[in-house]
């Protein structure tokens, strides 16, 4: 399929981070212009790990919605080795908390207050597996002897194959998958694990962090991996596997805060996530997949509703701005000064009505 011209079902990006404040002010129309729902990651300072916080930031990102925008925050937990199974249990009674995240203490931005061994978090996950809460991994050890690139295929061996022996109905989603060892591993999972692929894993391999110089607007975590990774993320992406589905990890940082000696991990994709997901499946000759990935599987997997409105995009060459605006500090967006081939139309048809 090679058409100029698609129409989707409204999707979703099933991993985002939406900051606070000025930040969540730029990012949160970013994605709103055209997803219908997202689920909002937890790693605020502090974590959201209750659901009264979860339920205050949820009030910030609506007050934070542009007029007329027809969207929903998907609320998470951060999970903690505090996290109560009472907790959980108030979670799963709640119409906005619809997932905890794991991250191993350390292992990206925000992580301080993560979980140093899944075993402290065990009562947690049993609340969770009771409930039918997922739990969202950051697949990657944090142990400094194992090569940072090989982190993700570590903590699949060492962390994820055994948890998934002591959780068997614990749903649960392989964030940001960067490697052939975590879509393999996807695949011959049960039906209770999926993963999210970002539009910059897709479209980027590692040379991409040392083209000309350092480039720390490619740097991201998990790490971009060597090419034969990227491939094997663009065949599950395009596959029709029902669970793989769109998940960006869009994480803004400032210009400065990248920029810098010991600079953020986080690739700001939301100005052109849907349109850059559509270039990797148009390269593909796969458009005909690109709406169950953005807007069906993932749902599905959620046990959630698909959206009903339907979006526009075309093939048009537009320039991404070299940099965006907030009212503090500038964000430098994935693409930066480049050519993007597709667009969406500023009218969304028939929005979301579910
Ligand atoms: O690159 C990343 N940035 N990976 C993460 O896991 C966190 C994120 C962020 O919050 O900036
Ligand atoms: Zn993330």
């Amino acid at each position: 399929m090679n058409a100029n011209r698609i129409t989707l079902t409204r999707p979703d990006d099933w991993h985002l981070h939406l900051r606070d404040g000025a930040i969540l002010a730029t990012a949160l129309p970013a994605t709103a212009r055209c997803f219908g729902r997202a689920i909002v990651m937890p790693n605020l300072q502090p974590p959201v790990a209750t659901v009264a916080q979860a339920r205050t930031y949820r009030d910030r990102i609506m007050a934070a919605l542009p007029a007329g925008a027809d969207f929903e925050p998907l609320m998470t937990l951060y999970l903690t080795e505090a996290t109560s199974p009472a907790e959980i249990a108030e979670a799963a009674r709640s119409d906005l908390v619809h997932a905890v995240k794991y991250y191993p203490a350390g292992a990206t931005t925000h992580s301080e207050s993560g979980v140093t061994d899944l075993r402290n978090a065990y009562p947690a996950l049993e609340a969770m597996q009771e409930h039918g809460v997922p739990l969202l991994m950051h697949g990657e050890v944090t142990d400094p002897s194992v090569d940072v690139f090989d982190r993700e295929a570590v903590f699949i061996e060492r962390h994820l194959a055994p948890l998934l022996q002591d959780f068997p109905a614990l749903r649960v989603v392989l964030e940001h998958v960067t490697t052939r060892d975590g879509v393999d591993f996807v695949r011959a999972a049960p039906p209770t694990v999926g993963a999210t692929i970002t539009v910059h894993h897709l479209l980027l391999n590692r040379n991409a962090l040392f083209d000309g110089g350092l480039r720390p607007h490619h740097y991201c975590r998990p790490l971009i991996k060597r090419e034969t990774h990227r491939q094997a993320l663009v065949e599950a992406a395009t596959s029709g596997h029902p669970r793989f589905f769109a998940g960006t990890d869009s994480a803004p940082h400032h210009r400065h805060a990248k920029e810098s000696a010991c600079g953020c991990a986080g690739v700001y994709s939301a100005p052109a996530a849907l349109e850059l997901y559509a270039e990797v499946f148009d390269r593909m000759g796969a458009l005909d997949r690109l709406e169950a990935f953005m807007s069906f599987h993932g749902a599905d997997f959620y046990g959630l509703p698909r959206n009903r409105g339907r979006v526009v995009l075309e093939r048009a060459d537009w320039t991404m701005p070299e940099e965006i605006a907030t009212a503090e500090a500038p964000i430098v967006p994935l693409r930066a000064g480049e050519k993007v081939a597709w667009r969406v139309r500023a009218e969304v048809e028939d929005r979301r009505a579910s």
